[in-house]
């Protein structure tokens, strides 16, 4: 069977680097963009380039750098969990490839209006993706659907209500989740059941290969990362839990929800406010109802959360992806 074509917009980032793995195996990535997030535009572009070029697909796969701040506000970076470089912990070369000299907007206008059912992956900030809508309405139409990493069913991380992608760029993300387009959203409520341990580094180191070393020094770096920032000793890849739903949808179980971006709450700017009042097991009027979605009035959904990962599954993806590189 063809592989799912996608378009892979990140800010790399620990995360997002086991996401550039996945997605190059086991997708048709046509092109990476790179969005100002965990680190500044330069820094992330630069770690799109290690990433490709360690796994031996800087030749064929573009990377095309994006927005460098979000639409409205400053940029917000995090350097405190994935270092100044914004790719900590694995010893690399500099990249000998270079990246395109097309922006990341007209890269995804013109493969969307060119190529039929692309799906748009997004593990960063949503400028780059907003900015493509507002360029060229009609890729709502065409695109399959876009996946993001980010937000969260119940939660945050950055502020107690929200998670650090929409946060950075929450204007961004209203447009993304108004714009009619379907949205799959990999939330922390999912993504924190994927903490890799430090026993899973030596899982990693045990596979023998370069690849698999380069992600258990990413994975030893983000436990420590945490350690330090007072959360649990686990690395939760979150960004690799959005890649992992498009190549194996079975590993998640979702369910469709309306889903509001906070704009100007004092302290809830940036929350993604997912009305779920409809799915059974949360609101036990609606379980003695027969049919829950006759049972709640509540606006439509625009979105499907994501809501259990099977874990095991999901570290066999990971372990045998990485055991499939050089
Ligand atoms: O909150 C987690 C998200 O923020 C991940 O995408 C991580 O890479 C950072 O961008
Ligand atoms: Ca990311």
């Amino acid at each position: 069977m063809d592989k799912k074509k996608v378009i892979l917009d990140c800010d790399p980032g620990h995360d997002d680097a086991f996401a550039i793995m996945l997605a190059v195996q086991h997708l048709d990535v046509l092109g990476i963009t790179t969005i100002g997030g965990n680190s500044p535009l330069a820094n992330v572009t630069r770690n799109a380039l290690v990433v490709l070029e360690m796994i031996d697909a800087a030749d064929k796969i573009g990377v095309y750098p994006g927005h460098s701040c979000p639409m409205v506000v400053p940029l917000v970076t995090a350097p405190n969990f994935h270092g100044e470089s914004g790719l900590d912990g694995p010893v690399v070369e500099e990249p000998v490839h270079k990246a395109q000299k097309k922006h990341a907007v007209d890269f995804i206008v013109d493969t969307v209006m060119s190529t039929d059912d692309v799906t748009l992956i997004a593990t960063g900030p949503l400028t780059n993706i907003a900015s493509a809508i507002n360029r060229e309405p009609r890729i709502v139409e065409r695109v399959k659907e876009i996946c993001i990493m980010g937000g969260s069913v119940t939660f945050g991380n950055w502020t107690s209500a929200s998670e650090f992608n929409i946060f950075v760029d929450p204007e961004a993300a209203a447009r993304v989740f108004e714009s009619g387009v379907h949205v799959k959203m990999t939330g922390l409520n999912l993504t924190r059941q994927c903490g890799f341990t430090p026993e899973t580094v030596k899982r990693f180191r045990f596979i023998g290969t370069k690849t698999a070393a380069f992600a258990a020094d990413l994975t030893d770096f983000f436990i420590g990362s945490n350690l330090r920032e007072n959360e649990p000793a686990l690395a939760c890849m979150h960004d690799a839990c959005a890649v992992a739903w498009e190549i194996e949808p079975s590993l998640i179980k979702a369910a469709p929800m309306h889903i509001d971006i906070e704009l100007n709450g004092k302290y809830t700017r940036g929350m993604t406010v997912c009305d779920y009042r409809h799915l059974r097991g949360v609101n036990p009027a609606v379980d003695l109802e027969r049919d829950a979605q006759m049972a709640f009035r509540g606006e439509e959904p625009n979105a499907e959360a994501a809501l259990e990962l099977d874990y095991n599954a999901y570290l066999e993806l990971v372990c045998s992806t990485l055991a499939n590189y050089q």
